[in-house]
């Protein structure tokens, strides 16, 4: 339990924590290219740690101190084994992509939040390309055994917007016989894209009148040098807390500006905020820096085409819209019922206890601002993205907030407590 308490300023300079996504996706890749590869600035968060024993189990040799990584590619020497993905969505999904045409045989698991998560959506498109995956306990969720088959390019149309299904299909397709394309109605983060891209991968993307049409080649891939960019995911938390005390100005140095990432930071530049972006550098992830003043917001009706580029600010979006003033609505975020908590239903139940107005949708929120937050007892469900954004609500509170099982920040945000401190006091 941790007490948070009403804080006037968010100031000064952040490096955020490396980014989650990028990890992950590092750790993964390299695993199977040519050679050695190098990853500097590799994220400490709980979940990349998940991924780091996932291929520890699959017998990779991998040289870390602390956040530089030395992993040697080639596949994977063990089998057999049981993976624990713990409570990282990216680690089990693109894993199962990742694995599915290995020779090999593995379980795949989580704890209580993952094995509630829904697997079939990256399942099904895999079992197309030939995979052969089973279901251990219940249709549709891990535990899964997964055999490795050889695997055939398909055709295939995501019918959700997921980042973590495009990944991981993309990885099948890496080492199935023929040509995968792979259609994106609505585009969602590309990191794995621009990584193939950068590792030598056949690899093309079109934009059609149905999207983004991404085609893939068997390919081998030359091995990665790469120093992950902060993660702009959890920079939000102290730009949406920024933005709402007026006169105050905070930098975010060395933060991904990837625009698939974005959608936050352009809905609160929308709602009146005033944020200057600097890009420094483009190629493999565009990086720079965010500088954010306070002011005055007002609410925004958010379309549904926008929610893929903030899916995991979203709940942020919520607590900073009981501060602007009128009405806000958001539609299309049904994805957030099936995260590491029903998102929709916790932010809401929180919100309430402090006194916002605001209305859970099936998809969405009604939220009715501004007004004035009180303290309140706070539970976090274990999920780090609300975690933190009731710290960000109870820092603008009018008294002293208690937030319960606090400590799942790390999952994907090691020093957050810390660096909120430093910012505020
Ligand atoms: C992620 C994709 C998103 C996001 C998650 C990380 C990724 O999930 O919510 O935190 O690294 O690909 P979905 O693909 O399920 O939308």
């Amino acid at each position: 339990m941790i007490k948070i308490s009403p804080v006037t300023k968010c100031e000064g300079s952040l490096i955020p924590p490396p980014d989650k996504s990028i990890s992950h996706r590092a750790l993964l890749l390299a695993s199977i290219a040519s050679g050695r590869s190098e990853i500097r600035n590799l994220s400490q968060a709980e979940d990349v740690q998940a991924t780091r024993k996932a291929l520890q189990c699959l017998g990779k040799k991998l040289r870390a101190s602390g956040p530089a990584a030395v992993i040697e590619g080639g596949g994977f020497p063990a089998s057999g084994e049981t993976i624990d993905c713990r409570n990282s969505g990216t680690t089990a999904r693109l894993l199962l992509g990742l694995l599915a045409p290995e020779k090999l045989s593995v379980r795949i698991t989580g704890d209580d939040s993952l094995t509630n998560r829904p697997m079939e959506r990256v399942i099904s498109p895999l079992k197309l390309m030939g995979a052969n995956i089973s279901y251990l306990d219940r249709f549709g969720y891990l535990p899964v055994s997964l055999k490795g088959m050889k695997l055939h390019g398909v055709s295939y149309e995501l019918p959700v917007a997921s980042a973590q299904v495009k990944s991981a299909l993309l990885l099948a397709a890496l080492r199935a016989t023929g040509e995968t394309t792979i259609i994106e109605p609505i585009g969602t983060r590309d990191h794995t894209e621009r990584m193939l891209t950068m590792m030598d991968a056949d690899i093309e993307i079109k934009k059609s009148e149905r999207g983004a049409e991404i085609k893939v080649n068997p390919s081998q891939l030359s091995p990665l040098k790469i120093k992950i960019p902060g993660d702009f995911s959890s920079a939000a938390y102290f730009i949406a807390l920024g933005v709402l005390r007026p006169g105050k100005s905070l930098t975010i140095s060395d933060v991904n500006l990837n625009p698939t990432r974005l959608g936050f930071l352009e809905v609160l530049r929308d709602m009146g905020a005033t944020i200057k972006v600097d890009l420094e550098d483009v190629m493999p992830e565009p990086r720079g820096k965010i500088v954010v003043t306070g002011g005055t917001l007002k609410g925004i009706s958010i379309e549904r085409e926008r929610i893929p580029s903030m899916i995991d600010e979203i709940p942020l979006l919520a607590v900073v819209a009981t501060q602007a003033i009128g009405k806000t609505v958001i539609r299309g975020a049904q994805e957030l019922r099936v995260k590491e908590s029903d998102r929709i239903g916790t932010i809401t139940e929180g919100l309430r206890t402090m006194g916002a107005s605001i209305d859970a949708l099936q998809d969405g929120f009604n939220i009715e601002g501004p007004t004035i937050l009180r303290g309140a007892s706070l539970d976090s469900s274990r999920d780090h993205r609300i975690a933190m954004c009731f710290t960000v609500a109870s820092a603008l509170a009018n008294s002293d907030s208690l937030i319960g099982n606090e400590e799942c920040v790390s999952i994907s945000y090691t020093d957050f407590f810390k660096d909120f401190k430093e910012l505020s006091s």
